[in-house]
Formats: structure tokens, sequence, C-alpha cells
């Protein structure tokens, strides 16, 4: 006789149901705490006033708005320390609604100025904090040594094969090689020499043209492909040169990229990697080669964009820290092409190769990277419904993305790997690179879930889910054990409503690839979404961003900041960083 052993299943806790409220639930038995909120300083620094009365100086000491994509550094550097380290976390974009007393540029133009611009500037980028547990408390340590903002004027290096070239430059910056601040930070990555990178996602939104010219409809820099408006919602063009598309018409080849700097060292210079390509950056994360070569997936946000990968051209040293500083200057990228019958294979983009040529309009490596969604566009890669976060199982070398959404994908549009039309839902993909080698240009791939409920009517909605229902999954995050961390994005105008009702708030789920078994860990208060999560080494600590509580298109009033939610102090709603212990002491998911 043969005899089967059912796989214990990596998830221990008890699900938490769907709901409306305005709180963060977890599952009984765990607790989770408000570690680190909007305007909170990130060392010694002015209070955060829930009137709105900070100043951008006063911001650009103190947490960011939008809290996303987040990693935890063991401190000292090299150690494996679960109770000390670095929170380093994104700041993505603002709530114009809730970040000044009389609301942004589209509530009070006749008050918008150059202070308020600047303190939205001061809202975007990156935290670093220095986080400890002290009696079984987590706190943020104050004051820090290693506290940083990094923020929208922030100076930069840009670096790689489209640094200096005549599409970088501006009159304030004729190296083209210098640029002020990050913007759009969405999601995050790390590199295997512990820096940190920031990924500039809807960087197209910030800018316009303050007199209306006819740059955006005659198309120079591609502003349409990446869908620079003619005028922004935020108004920086009104106040700052920099913004205005006729004063500074390639200020917006200076970003879409990947950012790099090294938390440690509070005075490192972040760098803006032009190798990686210009694009909705989502979020990084990379697989390592057996010959030590270093390989970067990165999805580009938008309806039908692309899957990328980076491959570094040298090795890593593990030996030699300061040897890897330049390893993203120099490599390959590649985009994805998805074949209907589970293979897949990547197509590099360089020049002078698959018709990445002078006649077809890319003269250097560097348009072919300023101009990275055209070069994909050539090469025949695979349109996806919304490419958000990528995961990697580092054991299996397999790498997961989750497709969030796209409305707009017709029945004709449906292929093998997208194949929802008007794909409300989303769903989990997932592939390995031939021989499990991520530098190989040969994959096979297959569907891991499709998000929805069996119980609404429409063949569309109804997915595969194993367990606990969800929609739209957006932050993806495998853990050291193997547990594949789900995070939800319905949009907060779409929460509650039509085939989304069934769901509840956004929320985070755990997923036992081995099962395939899907449980609800978390659920956000209302008009958030869940964003960013990362655990201590020994998993017995987890850190979980909670983005835009109480965002809301149709009800917005900044004379009413709480009206939809008051998260989570009572008074005017914050993104934050909610910290979770399981009660006995044991690891997360357990
Ligand atoms: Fe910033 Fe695609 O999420
Ligand atoms: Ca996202
Ligand atoms: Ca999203
Ligand atoms: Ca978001």
């Amino acid at each position: 006789t043969s005899t089967t052993t059912t796989p214990k299943s990596l998830i221990g806790f008890q699900s938490v149901a769907t709901n409306f409220e305005d709180a963060v639930h977890v599952p009984k038995g765990y607790t989770g705490k408000v570690l680190f909120a909007w305007g909170d300083p990130v060392s010694n620094g002015p209070a955060f006033s829930f009137d709105a009365q900070n100043s951008a100086a006063d911001q650009a000491q103190q947490a960011g708005m939008h809290h996303d994509g987040i990693h935890f550094f063991s401190l000292p550097y090299g150690s494996n320390s679960s109770t000390h380290g670095l929170l380093v976390m994104n700041h993505e974009y603002i709530d114009d609604v809730v970040i000044h007393i009389d609301g942004g540029y589209r509530y009070s133009p006749s008050t918008y100025s150059v202070e308020k611009a600047n303190k939205e500037l001061a809202a975007h980028g990156v935290s670093v904090i220095e986080v400890k547990k002290v009696n079984g408390q987590w706190d943020v340590v104050r004051p820090s040594q290693y506290a940083r903002r990094v923020t929208g004027n922030t100076p930069m290096t840009l670096t790689g094969p489209a640094a200096g070239s005549d599409f970088l430059k501006t009159a304030a910056d004729p190296t083209g090689r210098e640029v002020l601040g990050t913007l759009n930070n969405c999601a995050h990555g790390y590199t295997p020499w512990g820096t940190y990178l920031t990924c500039e996602e809807n960087f197209h939104q910030y800018f316009g043209s303050k007199s209306g010219s006819d740059l955006v409809d005659n198309d120079l820099n591609a502003y349409k492909r990446y869908g620079v408006p003619k005028t922004s919602s935020y108004g920086w063009e009104t106040q700052l040169e920099r913004f205005d598309l006729d004063k500074t018409p390639n200020e917006p080849n200076r970003f879409g990229w990947v950012v790099e700097f090294d938390p440690f060292d509070p005075s490192s210079k972040p760098v803006k990697h032009t190798a990686f390509g210009r694009f909705s950056h989502e979020n990084v994360a990379f697989l390592i080669a057996p010959d030590k070569r270093v390989v970067f997936y990165s999805g580009d946000d938008a309806r039908f964009e692309y899957i990328y990968k980076f491959v570094t051209a040298k090795p890593y040293d593990a030996n030699n820290r300061a040897a890897n500083a330049t390893l993203l200057d120099e490599g390959t990228l590649y985009v994805a092409k998805f074949n209907a019958d589970k293979t897949g294979e990547w197509l590099p983009l360089v020049h002078g190769q698959l018709g990445l040529t002078a006649e077809n309009g890319f003269r250097s490596q560097a348009e072919v990277l300023v101009k990275t969604r055209l070069a994909a566009d050539k090469v025949g890669a695979t349109k996806m419904d919304r490419p958000e976060w990528i995961t990697t199982d580092p054991k299996k070398q397999d790498v997961y993305v989750t497709l969030t959404n796209n409305n707009r994908r017709t029945e004709a549009q449906q292929d093998a790997a997208n194949p929802r039309a008007d794909n409300q839902m989303g769903h989990i993909l997932r592939w390995r690179e031939t021989g499990g080698n991520p530098t190989d240009t040969r994959f096979t791939w297959d569907i891991y879930v499709f998000a929805g409920s069996p119980d609404l009517p429409s063949a569309q909605h109804k997915g595969n889910v194993k367990g606990d229902i969800f929609a739209c999954p957006d932050g993806l995050w495998m853990d050291s054990n193997g547990l594949l961390w789900i995070q939800t994005d319905m949009s907060s105008d779409s929460i509650g409503k039509g085939a989304l009702a069934p769901f509840g708030n956004n929320q985070m789920l755990a997923s036992d690839p081995t099962t395939g078994e899907v449980r609800r860990f978390l659920t956000g208060p209302k008009g958030c979404e869940v964003t960013g999560v990362i655990a201590t080494p020994d998993m017995k600590t987890m850190f979980v961003n909670i983005q835009h509580p109480g965002e809301t298109e149709t009800d917005a009033n900044p004379a009413n900041p709480t009206k939809v939610s008051s998260w989570p102090n009572g008074q005017r709603p914050r993104s934050a960083t909610v910290v979770i212990v399981k009660d006995d002491g044991g690891v997360i998911g357990s």
C-alpha cells in the first residue's frame, strides 16, 4: 500500500471576517499597534499637527504621506537582529484633501503657494527610522543617527547608459546627471548588499503646462505614451518652474526610474539607475543566478503595460560591499512575452536589436531606456493586466506577480496570460526560468490564482480561490518560511460596490503555495489600501502599511477631513505603519 502525507499547512491563524469598519483587525491571538504615522517626526523633530498646520520644513522632518513598500534592515549592518533595525519605507503620493487645512490646488487654487507645493513635495519620498524592541514593546528610537527623509527635493545622481544624454538635460542641470527628488515612490526593493531601492511609479501626473501650450498635443518626449497631462491636479507647475513643461520640457524624463541608496549612511546620495528602464515601476525583486549575477524583476503598473527584468553584467561580490555600488549601472534590460502554450521568453531591449534602430526612432541605448515603453511595444512584448508587485521564491527560483485588474480589456484582447475580459478581480501569475536559472531567456508560467468570489453571479467574477475570497491583489511578499502574503487594492470609490461588495475593506491574506489555501489575516480601515509588508528575520514581528485611510473622490471635502475615516487617532486620517506580534511570541502566520 502507498501512503501519502498531507503537507502541514504553514497557516495556523484564525481567519478575519470581511467588514467595513474603520479599524485594523488582526486574528485572535495577535496584536497590531500603530508605530509610525504621517507627520510623526523621524527623529527629534516637530510634532504632527492634527489641524494640518505643519510647514514644508516640518514635513521634511516627519513621516511622509501614503506609506507603501517597506523593508527592515537589522542593526548593526550584517547582523540578523530581530529586535533592533532600520525601517525604510516609501511615501507614494499625497491626499490633497487632508494635507492642508483648506486642501490642495484643486480645492483652493487662490491660496495655493510655493510653500504648499513644497510641503507636498516633502510628503513624498522615503523615511528611514530606527526601531527597537524594549521590554517587549516596539518603538521608534528618537533621536537617531540613522533617521532620514528623502523627499521630492533631495539631490540625487543619475547614472547608467541614459545619464548625461540630451534627454535628461535641463537649464538647471546641463550635465543631465543631477536631479532633485524622487516622486510617486510606490513599492520598493532591496539588494543583496543591503541597499534600499525605491521605485518611481506614476511620475507623469506631477507635470503640466502652465500656459496650456501645445507641447503635450505635439507629443514631445513621448508625453502621450507616458500619460503626461496638459495640466496636473496638484498644480505644482503653477508654482515651480521645473514642473512646468514649457519651462522644463525634459524634467519628466528624469523620473520613472529605480532609485538606490544606502540606508545605513544618512549622508549617502541617492542614485537613479537608468539601466532599469523608465516606466511606472511598481517594485523590484531579485534572484541571484548561479554565476552570482543578480536579476531584478519589475512590473509597469498601467493597463496593458509590461513586465521587465534587468540582469547585471557583473557578478555580485558578497565579500566586498563597496564593490557592488556600481553593479546596477551596467546590464541588460528585457521585457516578457507570454506564449499561449505556457512558455515565455525575455526579449532584450538593446539598441540595434529587434528593430530598436534609428530608422524606428531609437537613436541610442539612452533613447531605448528613456522611452522603454515604446521599445517594449516595438519588440512585441505581452500587454498585461496592470502588473503590480513581484516577489521571488529563492528556494524554487519561482517569481510571482500580481495583475491587479484591467477593466478595459475586451474579449478580443483576451490572451492566455490575461484571459478575462473586463478583469475586475485580478489574478496572480507565476513563472520560472529554464533550469531555475534567472538569467535564462526562456521560462514556463502558470496562473497561481484567479481572484473573485464563487458566490458572484458572473463567471468573470467567480475566480478559483481556495479559502477566503479577495479581489484586486496588489502587494505581494513571500516570507522566509515560504508563505505568500497578498494585499489588496480595490480602488477607494469601488469598495463595497457592485461586484466588489462581498469583499469588505481592503485587506491582507496569506497563501500557502503547497496547498493553494488562502486565509484572511488583516482588514484595513475605511477608504484605505493595504500595501507594504515586511517582518523581522525571526518572523516574530511584522510591519504592515495602511495607505490613504479615508480616501474618496466622490465625498472629498477639506472642511470635513474625517467624513470617511478618522483612523488611527479619531481625527484627521493618517497613513501609518502597524506593528504586529503574536501574543504568545510565535511566528507570524502560524
Ligand atoms: Fe502604487 Fe501600482 O501601485
Ligand atoms: Ca500598488
Ligand atoms: Ca494598486
Ligand atoms: Ca496606492
